[in-house]
């Protein structure tokens, strides 16, 4: 719809096609639309209800498993019996391989698995591979337990064994945040929270467990880490990511990369990561989603490669191209992004995806070529992709064949991506086990991984205010918890949870069938009784629920806690205005702060730092908890009551103003740096104290780095986990505007009550390399501040002399 006004200028036909793109792109998500795309083999009357799935199973408590975090070589290699496999497919064979389809394509009117639809696809196109859950696409169920869902995909693997090449199938899946489309999946909290830990362990432990549980269902292939930087906080998908910065995140997408596929060429419990979105998704000009970005190119060098640089470096299998234009240039059809930079540059060999529709979505959404055949052209001259999300119909089947038999696109072209994509399965070893192994179904929702996913909630949820100590709560206070968001699975799901866009208002927390819990179930179990809530304003924030009733509560309480935040939405569905919350979610709290007069505790459920007006005066405590999962209650729960002590710091930059929306810790230094709070920030219950900070010398040179040592004393009174974080601000740069800050390392530090620990920090003035309009990556000598978690009141500075050649260049890159 926001496209509308560009109708008026194109021609008709571009403009019926665009409509159908659009169509297309949100039945990716949606519960009643089905297969509208243009060739669909059926038309259904029916509404599109879909049932529970009610098979049961008792996971296994605990498992144990391989534990592989090293890289595994590859994809680097292509085996001599995979040259050998793709020099005897057809044509027609080769392009199927490179062919994806979407699961609702093989959906009957029924939402069963259509065996005859599968083989139209599979004989007639030869597809190699299939994506999605059918619970996105009206499958009989809204949400796939691990047997039904590998019976699909199992039925779907036995007709490809039989047909034509007799290949298995690759199937894709979104498993994002766990296995959040498999149902029982242990749902984690989204990348937002995994970063706001600064532990890796948990990165890697969401991986591995994603993993499996996606093997479970006979999916081989995850369609994550995401590896974005959330820079515009309007954009719907910021909280996919790992925040907004470089350093972070790259730590974060090595951890995520080596949990999902672990050894991968052995360990069938493993599946093939996908570092996404390749590249410059995060900064839409306008922040709403696949909007066009304006990011210099060695500014993407600078900040946005970084955390992909990462995945390949850990081994990640394959890749996906972003939506939309950067530069304004399409991504997909960009020889500079996709072949230069990821191939040569990045050296990435492994297998390259489009992303849904993309190269469709040329002609349909950009106008970045006139035809679809056109479109595909182009992507496959000018870029490496290898397997096309296509993911509705059979346009890129039939425009590759024709390509190649009219001689525009060479056979040899096919060659390669073929054998990356046959080099793949075989990896993943599904020459030799190409079904989902019913065992693993067993582990899946064990208890062992739901604390795993309420270990990462634990140590991600952030106190930004308390004053007058409100927080902890003590039980015997008598607290009124308020707000739509405490007693919501779904809401602290958020979207890629159970479905797209999460689970509607309309299907509630049922779909969940106990698999979660809410915020006042927390504090049931942590208290040992059930506390007094009320909902007060509905998510929407277009009206009071009883608000009389809520005000004469809130008089009789000691406390009242607060819970404030965002439906649930993904992609277009979730694109806004202004970051301002709902207004009469912001009217609650200052209705509540003038007329009961008790202490306020906030806690916020979003996925993107939302505006609060005037909240963070009004409230005395703040906890932002991002979007924790479906486990994320009785993390809450733990924090508010003290049983567990917060200390995650924000992964990104917290707006005060509309103004600020695209405010990152490493904008330049000289403009004001103002937020509501600051990248790295956040509180604990427990007095700390840093001492005895040294730095091992007060220059730093090309190849010698430099140590910061210091060390850290909890003074109580509770455990408290502290991340020491290190950034750099170099105080000037010749011609280019040196960085607020940057994060160099950190560490997060387990200290009990009374209890002191010395790390060591390591600083090398490579580091301090940055590239240069020429694409160049040089150092310029100058002082540089050391600090030690600038934004606490731990701020701890100290200065170095950076020494070095400024005409020494570390890297170049060809444009
Ligand atoms: C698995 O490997 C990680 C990373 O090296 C390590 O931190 C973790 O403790 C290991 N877990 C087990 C169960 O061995
Ligand atoms: C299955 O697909 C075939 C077309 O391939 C169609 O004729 C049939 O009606 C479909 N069955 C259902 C239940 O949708
Ligand atoms: C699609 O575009 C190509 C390349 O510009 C052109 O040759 C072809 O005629 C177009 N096809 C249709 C059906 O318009
Ligand atoms: C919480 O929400 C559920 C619906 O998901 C509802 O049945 C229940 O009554 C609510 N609890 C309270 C205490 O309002
Ligand atoms: C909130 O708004 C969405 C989108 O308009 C709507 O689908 C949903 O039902 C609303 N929820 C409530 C609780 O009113
Ligand atoms: C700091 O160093 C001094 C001298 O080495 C030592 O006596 C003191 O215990 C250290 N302080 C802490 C908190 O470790």
């Amino acid at each position: 719809m926001r496209f509308a006004p560009l109708v008026h200028y194109a021609e008709l036909s571009v403009a019926v096609a665009f409509g159908l793109a659009l169509a297309n792109t949100d039945s990716a998500g949606s519960l009643v639309v089905r297969n509208e795309g243009q060739n669909s083999l059926l038309t259904c009357s029916r509404s599109g209800a879909q049932e529970l799935d009610n098979v049961h199973w008792d996971p296994v408590e605990s498992y144990s498993y391989q534990n592989t975090s090293s890289v595994v070589p590859g994809p680097w290699v292509i085996d001599r019996d995979i040259i050998r496999m793709v020099g005897k497919l057809s044509i027609e064979e080769k392009v199927g391989q490179m062919s994806q389809i979407q699961v609702g394509q093989v959906i009957g009117c029924d939402g069963k698995l259509n065996e005859s639809m599968v083989e139209h696809w599979i004989n007639k196109w030869k597809v190699g591979s299939f994506l999605e859950t059918p619970g996105n696409h009206d499958g009989e169920f809204s949400w796939y337990s691990p047997e039904n869902f590998a019976d699909v995909t199992d039925t779907v693997q036995r007709i490809a064994l039989k047909t034509g090449p007799k290949l298995p199938i690759i199937w894709g899946l979104d498993s994002v945040r766990g296995a959040n489309y498999v149902k029982g999946g242990t749902i984690f909290p989204s990348g937002t929270s995994t970063a706001a830990t600064f532990n890796q362990q948990l990165a890697y432990e969401a991986g591995r467990i994603a993993a499996k549980d996606t093997r479970a269902a006979g999916v081989h292939w995850s369609f994550a880490p995401v590896l974005d930087l959330s820079v515009n906080k309007l954009w719907s998908r910021t909280y996919e990511n790992f925040g907004e910065d470089p350093y972070l995140s790259s730590q974060m997408s090595s951890a995520s990369v080596k949990g999902f596929q672990g050894d991968y060429k052995h360990d069938r419990s493993r599946v093939a990561a996908c570092l996404k979105h390749f590249i410059g998704y995060g900064y839409p000009f306008d922040g709403s989603d696949r909007a066009n970005r304006h990011i210099a190119t060695h500014e993407l060098l600078e900040y946005y490669v970084p955390p992909f640089q990462a995945a390949i470096d850990a081994g990640s299998a394959t890749a996906m191209e972003s939506y939309g234009v950067v530069n304004g240039e399409a991504v997909m059809l960009s020889h500079y992004y996709l072949t230069q930079l990821l191939r040569k540059q990045m050296g990435f060999a492994g297998l390259l995806v489009t992303d849904w529709a993309e190269i469709n979505s040329q002609a349909d959404i950009y106008a970045t070529a006139r035809n679809r055949t056109h479109a595909t052209q182009i992507a496959l001259q000018r870029t490496s992709v290898d397997m096309s999300m296509v993911a509705d119909d059979e346009s890129f089947m039939q425009a590759t064949v024709d390509l190649v038999k009219n001689g525009a696109i060479s056979e040899a072209r096919l060659d390669e991506s073929v054998a990356r994509i046959l080099q793949l399965k075989k990896d993943l070893g599904l020459f030799d086990s190409p079904f989902a192994d019913k065992a693993l179904a067993e582990t899946v929702g064990s208890l062992q991984d739901v604390e795993a996913a309420r270990d990462t909630a634990r140590e991600s949820i952030t106190l930004l205010k308390n004053d007058k100590g409100v927080l902890p709560l003590s039980k015997s206070d008598r607290v009124l918890f308020i707000g739509p968001t405490l007693n919501s699975t779904r809401y602290m799901g958020g979207g890629w949870n159970v479905h797209w866009t999460g689970p509607s208002d309309e299907e509630g927390d049922a779909v969940y069938q106990g698999f979660g819990d809410t915020v006042i179930k927390g504090v049931e179990q942590v208290t040992g009784a059930a506390p007094k809530y009320m909902k007060a304003v509905d998510i929407n924030g277009t009206g009071f629920v009883d608000i009389d009733k809520v005000i004469a509560a809130a008089k009789d309480a000691d406390k009242i806690v607060i819970g404030l935040g965002e439906n649930s939405y993904a992609e277009n569905s979730g694109n806004i205005d202004g970051l301002l919350l709902p207004q009469k979610q912001l009217d609650l709290v200052s209705i509540l702060a003038s007329k009961a007069k008790k202490p306020i505790a906030v806690v916020l459920i979003e996925g993107r730092p939302r505006r609060l007006g005037n909240v963070p005066k009004l409230a005395d405590a703040i906890l932002d908890a991002y979007l924790p999962g479906a486990y994320g209650g009785l993390p809450i729960a733990e924090i508010l009551y003290g049983k567990v002590n917060p200390s995650g710091r924000l992964p990104i930059t917290y707006p005060a103003t509309e103004a600020q929306a695209s405010s990152t810790i490493w904008q330049s230094s000289y403009v004001d740096y103002r937020p509501q709070w600051p990248f790295g920030f956040g509180l604990g219950y427990s007095k700390l104290k840093y001492s005895n900070v040294t730095l091992s010398s007060n220059t730093l040179k090309m190849g010698s780095p430099i140590t910061a040592k210091l060390t850290v004393t909890n003074h109580g009174p509770y455990p408290q986990k502290e991340p020491v974080q290190l950034y750099t601000h170099q105080h000037y740069r010749v011609g280019y505007a040196p960085d607020l800050y940057r994060l160099r390392a950190f560490e997060k530090v387990d200290l009990g009550v009374g209890e002191s620990k010395t790390i060591s920090l390591k600083l090398s003035a490579e580091e301090l390399a940055f590239w240069d309009r020429n694409l160049r990556k040089r150092v310029e000598p100058a002082p540089v501040t050391v600090a030690i978690n600038p934004f606490t009141q731990m701020d701890i500075h100290a200065v170095v002399e950076l020494e070095a050649d400024p005409e020494y260049v570390l890297d170049e890159a060809d444009y």
